[in-house]
């Protein structure tokens, strides 16, 4: 099968397509002959050589597809040869055939193209499981997220039109939330409005803190999913309303922040950080059948859906990456097989 290998750390041009060995399905795993992939800010730091595969994951980039279950490994079940399905991966996405364990699987949600699903496993799992999930999960103690949104509550979503962005708007508003974003212009923030965000701030222009506390009478958000890390730490802790959940799912400011223990005290908040690729399986396929159960009734009743800038077929990856970085896009850039 043909695959975007990266030759060696650096620029988008060391994506190449390549002749690789065809992958055969493990215990538990689905094949999946590949429609779609997704383009995720994490690829570009994979490709840089900043973020290595977990142990046993795909060399390829690629951390979600969708396509059609082409074969099944040894006690695999939920699937059927041929069915159109979308996946969450831990990398080789951007390929014509992927092995994924059959836990995190999904199928095409209805309304939905195949290829256009390929824009909904990462986004939705991490939207849902940071901002939506409460205390704990099925397989194991860990306190897994708990921002856990709720009606009438004001989320802030950093970057509304991102491709988490777009998502995060449109689960907050569906379940009666109201949505605060950040974005750079009036062109992103028009299209976070026509999603559902309700408080639209343009942050090169704008103080965030200020335009939240005078949009919600002083109370700020009860929930903020951050996506810029330390350089928005201060000002996130003071966003937040009181009992509020700060929920860290990007570094693009910077790792490393000043915390005043006393305002989160005082507010009885709470900071967490979470990383979806590297989680046990068993997390995963947690979050997985939550977002199967929560999100997919959403997007087959139209209320919920996948967000998609522009495609680019998959062996002019390299495209695609500029694109991501320029920086233009809203939503989701997707990678079709050529
Ligand atoms: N932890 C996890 O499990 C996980 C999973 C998926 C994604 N993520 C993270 O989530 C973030 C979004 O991912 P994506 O794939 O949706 O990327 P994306 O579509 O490329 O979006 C990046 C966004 O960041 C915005 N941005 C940059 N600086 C900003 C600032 N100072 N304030 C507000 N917005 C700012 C950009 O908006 P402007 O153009 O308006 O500046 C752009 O919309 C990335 O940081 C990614 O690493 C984390």
């Amino acid at each position: 099968m043909k695959a975007i290998t990266i030759t060696e750390p650096g620029g988008p041009e060391v994506l190449t397509w390549t002749t690789v060995p065809d992958p055969v399905p493990g215990p538990g795993e689905v094949l999946i002959d590949v429609v779609a992939s997704a383009v995720n800010r994490a690829d570009l730091l994979q490709r840089q050589g900043f973020y290595d595969p977990p142990p046993g994951a795909s060399p390829y980039p690629g951390l979600e597809c969708s396509g059609h279950v082409a074969a099944l490994g040894e006690g695999a079940v939920g699937w059927e040869i041929g069915q159109p399905v979308c996946a969450l991966l831990s990398g080789g996405g951007y390929a014509e055939k992927v092995n994924v364990p059959a836990e995190l699987v999904l199928p095409v949600p209805e309304g939905v193209s195949v290829a256009e699903a390929a824009a909904l496993p990462e986004a939705t799992a991490t939207v849902w499981s940071n901002i939506f999930m409460g205390g704990g999960n099925a397989t194991s103690s860990n306190v897994f997220m708990i921002a856990h949104l709720r009606p009438g509550e004001t989320l802030l979503a950093h970057g509304g039109a991102s491709g988490i962005g777009t998502m995060a708007i449109q689960l907050a508003k569906s379940v009666g939330a109201r949505v605060a974003v950040t974005a750079g212009g009036p062109e992103k923030l028009a299209r976070c409005a026509e999603l559902g965000a309700d408080i639209l701030i343009d942050y090169r222009e704008q103080d965030f803190v200020d335009e939240l506390r005078k949009a919600t009478d002083g109370a700020g958000a009860d929930v903020i999913l951050d996506i810029v890390g330390a350089k928005y730490l201060d000002r996130n802790v003071k966003a937040l309303a009181v009992n509020g959940r700060l929920a860290v799912i990007g570094m693009q400011g910077g790792v490393k922040g000043e915390l005043n223990l006393g305002a989160l005290l005082v507010k009885r908040a709470a900071i967490t950080a979470t990383s979806l690729r590297g989680r046990p399986l068993g997390e995963k396929a947690s979050i997985v059948a939550a977002v199967r159960e929560h999100v997919w009734p959403l997007i087959g009743a139209g209320q919920v859906r996948p967000i998609v800038d522009r495609t680019f077929p998959m062996s002019d990856a390299a495209q695609a990456h500029r694109a991501l970085e320029a920086g233009e896009h809203i939503g989701k850039i997707l990678l079709t097989r050529p």
